[in-house]
């Protein structure tokens, strides 16, 4: 195989760390990455400005996927004004490369309340409520109005359920289960419903199911062995994730591909967690989440066996060392290690 051409984007807090961390990784598999390190995030737009230009966007375009860490400013940092970051560099990235789905898998790490469990969570990632939608009146006075709108469409909607009908179809367990609010938003949930209620027609070996988002909270909690893979909105994804990672051992594990099935533009690999500036520098950041979201980015680039073989270290090091705080390169080395 040749080279992969990979633009890395660390971002802020401890993401340069964990990206270090996991192109290490998958040199050690053996696979020759050309990494192409790109200084944006909080940092950068408080040093020249740039959040990411449309010049950056195209150079980013030519590579082969995107490796990022984290982006955001510290809480409480009052230079950057809330969504700057967020929009203009995560999103942005996530919209302009139409990368419409956001896969996010869950393995329930031993001792956590997901022990054994093992799912997906399909996120629509173009539309929903992140898409922008809506705007302000009168700011600042008594009578200002903000109204912020949700955008499902057909088309995004079924590329979503599609995706996620092909992934539950090549699973063992072949089961979708629809997650959604259609008791209170009804135009949106009707949407989503008769969009599965259609596909499903040509995936007759697919058992479909439907929660409504809060139960799926209490479910996640309660009973996680019911899903398998599991498809939602932007925002109900967003959520439903967070409380996912925290089910199966914690967001240092929790992986994610920001996918473009058509392979029109690069895909983007990231850990579900944030920044951690409360950690950062101290070596302390669990790198295995991004490492996880790099053996996610080896398979989607053809790289199977390297993957399976990272996978299986992360899981005979997660397994020997459960619940131990360590060092992010004694995680490294550990995976490494167990590399065969
Ligand atoms: C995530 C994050 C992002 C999101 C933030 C940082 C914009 O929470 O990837 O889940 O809301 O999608
Ligand atoms: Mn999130």
């Amino acid at each position: 195989m040749p080279a992969l051409n990979i633009a890395v984007i660390g971002g802020d807090g401890i993401g340069p760390e964990v990206t270090a961390a996991a192109l290490e990784v998958i040199e050690a598999a053996g696979v020759t990455v050309n990494p192409t390190i790109f200084d944006l995030g909080a940092a950068r737009y408080l040093r020249d400005g740039e959040v990411l230009s449309e010049s950056t966007l195209a150079e980013l375009r030519t590579f082969d996927a995107i490796l990022l860490g984290a982006i955001g400013p510290a809480i409480g940092d009052t230079r950057i004004p809330g969504g700057t970051l967020e929009r203009g560099l995560l999103l942005k990235l996530r919209f302009d490369l139409d990368l419409y789905i956001n896969h996010r898998p869950f393995h329930g790490q031993p001792g956590s309340i997901a022990e054994g469990c093992d799912f997906v969570v399909v996120r629509e990632n173009t539309e929903g409520s992140y898409a922008g939608e809506g705007g302000v009146l009168r700011f600042g006075t008594e009578h200002e109005i903000a109204t912020q709108g949700s955008v499902n469409t057909r088309f995004g909607v079924e590329r979503c359920v599609r995706y996620a009908f092909e992934l539950a179809k090549s699973r063992t367990r072949k089961h979708l289960t629809l997650v959604h609010k259609t008791n209170v938003l009804t135009y949106s949930g009707s949407l989503w419903q008769r969009t599965v209620d259609a596909v499903r027609l040509d995936y007759p070996e697919v058992s479909v199911d439907y929660n409504h988002v809060d139960a799926a909270c209490i479910y996640l909690v309660e009973q996680p062995q019911r899903y398998d893979v599991v498809v939602t909105d932007n925002l109900f994804g967003d959520i439903l994730t967070d409380l996912a990672g925290a089910v199966s051992g914690g967001v240092g594990f929790a992986s994610s591909a920001n996918l473009n099935p058509d392979r029109t533009s690069p895909s983007m690999f990231e850990p579900v967690h944030g920044a951690a500036h409360d950690i950062e520098g101290k070596g302390i950041a669990n790198p295995t989440a991004t490492i996880s979201s790099a053996t996610l980015m080896l398979r989607f680039l053809g790289e199977e066996t390297a993957a399976e073989r990272i996978d299986a270290a992360i899981a005979a090091d997660s397994s020997e060392h459960a619940g131990v705080p360590r060092k992010t390169t004694e995680v490294t080395r550990s995976i490494i290690e167990r590399l065969v």
